[in-house]
């Protein structure tokens, strides 16, 4: 769920819109704003769906000088209107938006709300009526209630807060625990948002909050103190970031535009990581870390966990240490039995999903070494980890990631040279990889150039089918679960990345007269082994698709790809996977940045 809050302004109304449809990324099944216009007038509209229905139903006596917004990624009740935020108190006096889960909601409900009717399903409506009841139960003022309400809460629980209250409606009450949450400090108003560029068209000054903290914003200044009452003091940060980079331009989709950047992205990145001799350039604090390391923990989820399985094969190759790759969600609680000098890398597009925060919280309490992998400087990853290397891929919108994915692996390639030079293995040296991202951006080019043919394809075998297979082996075997996800994500078909060699002890069994297997095939040593699979599965009924670099060509071939060095086949094989992906989901009608059920940044555990 995305949060916004603004205090101070008369703009209220559209700031908190802004601000709202920049984070519709983190979920969109409805969405909600509560203003108050500090003269007795107060509103709140809500709406189920996106953030466009909700402004479709604002007229002008809408207004208000502070208000707070919230766009809901269902956790706790059904998506509808009613369970869409600000929730309110029955006496319609507090306000309260949620990002997070109150895992002993039910508890506090039937300890202190037995006699209240409740008007919604959610975990956060407990939260704002157990406000009013100590208000008016305990004549506690609002903010002694609030810090009440926020001591009952569990601490695994996780949220982040914006509370109002209509007789204060000068004042935000604001905390977190776990869930990101930033304050903005503009000329002569103040805000608050889940994330930098809810804000950024407002300011590019912002303040941290910390877990365990309240902070009154009022429309001249910032307090924040501890659960105890201890007032603290903290510096603002800048973010250089351009709000307007966000834009969709010319697109029919982000998820286009975002596919066709990721050239520059492969050349900014060289312009951002290499010296004119072509050098990689690192901070030699990093290297001197994870040289000191014994074993490399990658983590991430989605995506960016794919995207650690390609970088780890270049980590081991290059700088000799073993490395692993983990799924953030089942590291947090059950990892393997870790070595004695630990390193962990955290790969995150946003540095907000709450799967791999939590392992990073273990990771700090035990203060071993951390850097972040991530495309959101200061964000809640890039802050708690020892270190950060930025992805450089400018915003990504588009809920299906794609210049991430391959930014990632791109800088994977980067610390893993570096590093291997760093501890002087030869291989490394050899290894030309400023001059191998020039010609991977090329390669880019000239797939995305060749957009109508891919369409083409994605009509003829994807269009209509139910089910689809992705196989390779190794590298390839790592880019096929990335591109059936891709497929899987956006255009609803069931789709599996599959180790080839494997398909014979099983899964061929679903194998039907027309079932689409796409076959990656960039790598001499497995190359004649993964088209004997897939002529396996060719007998049986399947039609076949290739992806295959240009020396491995055969005539029969459906896509092909231009030569690059063996570990960075990835960056190619999958942008016309995705290109699949987006032109099946494009067919079918589907709204390709958004597809059902999913958010792009997913805050909750
Ligand atoms: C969500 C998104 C995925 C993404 C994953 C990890 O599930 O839908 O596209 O890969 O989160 O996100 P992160 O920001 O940590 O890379």
């Amino acid at each position: 769920c995305g949060i916004v809050g603004v205090m101070g302004n008369d703009r209220s109304v559209e700031i908190l819109i802004n601000g709202l449809k920049t984070l519709e990324y983190r979920g969109y099944d409805s969405a909600g704003i509560y203003v108050n216009d500090q003269d007795g007038h107060d509103y709140l509209v809500k709406r189920q769906g996106r953030i466009k229905n909700l402004e479709s139903a604002l007229t002008d006596d809408i207004h208000g000088k502070a208000g707070i917004g919230h766009t809901r990624w269902a956790t706790h009740g059904e998506p509808s209107e009613k369970n869409a935020h600000p929730h309110f108190s029955n006496d319609k006096r507090f306000y309260l938006v949620h990002n997070g889960v109150i895992e002993n909601y039910e508890q506090l409900k039937r300890e202190y709300l037995g006699e209240v009717e409740l008007n919604s399903q959610t975990d956060t409506e407990v939260i704002v009526q157990l406000v009013a009841h100590f208000v008016h139960e305990s004549h506690m003022t609002t903010k002694s209630a609030f810090l009440k309400v926020l001591r009952l809460i569990s601490n695994e629980s996780s949220y982040a807060f914006v509370l109002m209250d209509r007789e204060e409606p000068d004042t935000l009450f604001v905390a977190k625990n776990k869930s990101p949450l930033l304050v903005g400090l503009a000329d002569g108003y103040n805000l608050v948002g889940s994330d930098a560029i809810s804000m950024l068209k407002e300011t590019n000054r912002f303040m941290e909050i910390e877990d365990h903290e309240l902070v009154i914003v009022k429309p001249d200044r910032i307090q924040i103190e501890d659960f105890e009452g201890q007032e603290r003091s903290r510096d603002s940060f800048v973010v250089d970031m351009d709000a307007d980079a966000a834009d969709k331009g010319a697109y029919p989709y982000y998820m286009l535009k975002e596919i066709d950047e990721q050239p520059a992205v492969m050349r900014r990145i060289v312009g951002q990581y290499f010296d004119q001799a072509g050098n990689p350039q690192v901070d030699e604090a990093i290297l001197d870390a994870l040289a000191k390391a014994d074993h490399l923990y990658i983590i991430g989820a989605g995506t960016s966990y794919h995207a650690g399985l390609v970088g780890a094969r270049m980590i081991e190759k290059y700088a000799h240490i073993p490395t692993t790759v983990h799924i953030s969600s089942e590291f947090a609680y059950d990892h393997p039995m870790l070595s004695e000098h630990p390193f962990f890398l955290f790969l995150s597009q946003s540095g907000e999903t709450a799967d791999s925060r939590q392992v990073l919280v273990e990771v700090n309490e035990n203060h071993w070494p951390s850097l972040t992998m991530t495309n959101v400087d200061k964000s809640t990853l890039s802050r708690e980890a020892t270190y950060t290397m930025l992805l450089h891929a400018g915003p990504e919108i588009a809920v299906a990631s794609t210049k991430a994915y391959t930014a990632q692996i791109a800088v994977e390639a980067v610390l893993a040279k570096a590093l291997g030079q760093f501890l002087k293995h030869p291989e490394a040296d050899e290894f030309d990889l400023r001059s191998q991202l020039g010609m991977v951006a090329n390669g880019m080019q000239a797939i995305t150039d060749s957009k109508d043919d891919i369409e083409e394809i994605a009509s003829r075998f994807l269009s209509k089918t139910r089910n689809a297979f992705y196989i390779g082996r190794a590298i390839d075997w790592s880019v096929s679960i990335e591109a059936a996800l891709k497929l899987k994500e956006i255009s609803y078909v069931q789709a599996e990345g599959f180790a080839s060699g494997e398909l014979k002890h099983g899964t061929i069994a679903l194998i039907e007269d027309g079932t689409p297997v796409i076959g990656i095939i960039t790598q001499d040593k497995t190359a004649g082994l993964t088209r004997s699979n897939l002529e396996e599965t060719v007998a049986r009924g399947a039609n076949a698709i290739t992806i295959v670099s240009r020396h491995l060509a055969q005539e029969t071939d459906t896509i092909i790809i231009p030569d690059v060095d063996d570990n960075l086949t990835p960056l190619l094989s999958v942008v016309p996977a995705q290109l699949l992906a987006y032109y099946t989901s494009l067919g079918k009608g589907y709204d390709v940045d958004k597809p059902r059920n999913l958010a792009k940044s997913v805050t909750v555990m």
